[in-house]
């Protein structure tokens, strides 16, 4: 077995944005100036919080840094990812804010016609600071930030990690500039294509491998480069692997960055090195594309070692 550098299986810690999903289907197509008849859903979103419940279905018991207002949907989405098996006492309740929260409207062939994203509270996350960190960071050999947070975080992150595995996400084009002050601080990058090309500048037509390269060369060590059905790039050391992602037949493809990362990082907290890491996110991912929104249910240990088999 190929090992990571982590001599023992460590906790994670993740830390970012957690919301309350509302997700509006229209029944008929929505017209300006009324109200259209359609179905309402709640769930808790938030990347943060999608990686940590897709980590808690893969049993690594993750603790969840971030904030959610005095209000009901904080109450809601505390005791909603508590059930699901994530540490939430590192979760602020902070009284006079709101929940964070996302609002989707989508036509009824399942377009979205417009979004909504109240994300303030995720940029009251206290500080980490090296010397005085909370136990759950304190524990964690991994955490896991993403862009949600503005950069005077994320340099606050890089700046107190200590000798620990500093991963992140890119979340979005528009967001993933934030991360380039602290680049060569990452120990491992997740990004898309597309949020590749933004970060550094490059055209989106760029090959993957050119933008791993870019991303060696400011300082990131192991760098994966998602692109939907399209091969992944993982870059380990300037030492770049083109993988063909797992067949799967997609249901609907909403979560399938945040498996990736949650089922990569899942088997490189047990100590497996980046490439197995990848294969564990692949198979993650295929399962969650084939089910219907984050976190499915049938994301499980045994359903990424079936499907690792009979790949
Ligand atoms: N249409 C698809 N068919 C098969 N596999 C897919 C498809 N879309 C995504 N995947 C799988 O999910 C992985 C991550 O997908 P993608 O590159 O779309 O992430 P992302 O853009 O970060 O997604 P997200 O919007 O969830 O953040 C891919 O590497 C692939 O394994
Ligand atoms: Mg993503």
């Amino acid at each position: 077995m190929v090992t990571n550098t982590m001599s023992q299986p460590t906790k994670l810690a993740v830390i970012g944005a957690i919301h309350v999903d509302r997700i509006a289907h229209a029944g008929r197509p929505i017209l300006p100036d009324t109200s259209t008849p359609g179905e309402i859903s709640g769930k808790p979103g938030g990347v943060a919080a999608n990686i940590a419940r897709a980590l808690a279905r893969l049993d690594c018991n993750p603790a969840l840094i971030g904030c959610v207002g005095n209000d009901p949907d904080g109450l809601w989405v505390r005791k909603h990812l508590s059930a699901t098996g994530i540490d939430v006492s590192t979760v602020k309740v902070l009284d006079g804010q709101r929940t964070g929260s996302y609002l989707a409207l989508h036509q009824p062939d399942g377009s979205l016609h417009a979004a909504i994203s109240d994300s303030e509270i995720t940029q009251l996350i206290p500080k980490p600071v090296a010397g005085s960190l909370t136990p759950a960071l304190e524990q964690a050999g991994i955490w896991l930030a993403e862009t949600n947070m503005e950069t005077e975080m994320l340099e606050a992150i890089a700046a107190a990690k200590g000798d620990r595995i500093l991963a992140v996400d890119t979340v979005s084009s528009a967001k993933a500039t934030r991360l380039l002050p602290i680049l060569d601080k990452l120990d491992i990058l997740f990004t898309n294509r597309l949020e590749a090309s933004s970060l550094l500048g490059m055209d989106a037509d760029a090959p993957a491998v050119d933008m791993a390269q870019a991303l060696t060369a400011k300082g990131c060590k192991t760098i994966a480069i998602t692109d939907g059905s399209r091969p992944l790039i993982l870059s380990v050391d300037g030492k770049e692997r083109v993988i063909t992602p797992l067949p799967a037949e997609p249901k609907d493809v909403t979560g399938a960055g945040d498996a990736f990362i949650a089922g990569f990082l899942s088997a490189y907290s047990q100590g497996l090195a980046a490439e197995q890491a990848a294969y564990s996110g692949l198979a993650a991912s295929a399962i969650t594309v084939e089910a219907t929104g984050a976190a499915p249910d049938s994301l499980s240990l045994s359903a990424i070692a079936q499907r690792l088999q009979s790949h």
